[in-house]
């Protein structure tokens, strides 16, 4: 069985993710997507948050699961007995980032963890989490970037209605 692991922030989850992990679903047998919990950054939604908001997103992907991880992404894929790991690209300037990641993670699990990347469809490569929020925050529409929960959920953080 082939399977794969989709790491990330998600905080939270666009059509831009969601576009990767359906796309990565028809090639993988299966796929966890995993939120990373990550004490030094912090995050607009909870860990649990948004691990929801991913559950709720992906339910009718029967071969997507979603769950979250802390230190080391090696350490958590070879605990899965995953070796292979999904990220979008969305444009040149997440290539250098992207990259050096890859070859990171290479080194350290001794060749045995790979880096896959999908391009991201056009219509979401502007798209990013950091964006969106700063829409919400402005009290702009962010329907066109996020599911309407998604959407919800943002406008409940920010102006809690
Ligand atoms: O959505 P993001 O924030 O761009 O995702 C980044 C992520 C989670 C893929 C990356 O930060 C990560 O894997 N962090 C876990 C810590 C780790 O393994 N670091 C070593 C790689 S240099």
């Amino acid at each position: 069985m082939k399977s794969a692991i989709y790491p990330g922030s998600f905080d939270p989850v666009t059509y831009g993710h969601l576009d990767v992990i359906r796309r990565s679903a028809n090639i993988f047998d299966e796929l966890t997507v995993s939120v990373l919990n990550n004490v030094g950054k912090s995050a607009l939604f909870s860990v649990e948050e948004r691990v929801k908001m991913l559950e709720e997103a992906t339910k009718d992907l029967s071969n997507v699961k979603v769950d979250s991880f802390s230190g080391l992404l090696i350490n958590y894929a070879k605990q899965k007995n995953v070796h292979v790991v999904i990220r979008g690209l969305r444009a040149i300037t997440d290539f250098e980032y992207e990259l050096q990641i890859a070859q990171t993670n290479h080194k350290l699990s001794g060749g045995e963890l790979d880096t896959m990347f999908l391009t991201t469809s056009l219509e979401y490569a502007y798209l990013s989490s950091s964006s969106v929020k700063e829409i919400a925050y402005f009290e702009g529409d962010v329907t066109p970037c996020v599911p309407d929960f998604v959407a919800k959920e943002l406008y409940r953080k920010y102006h809690g209605t």
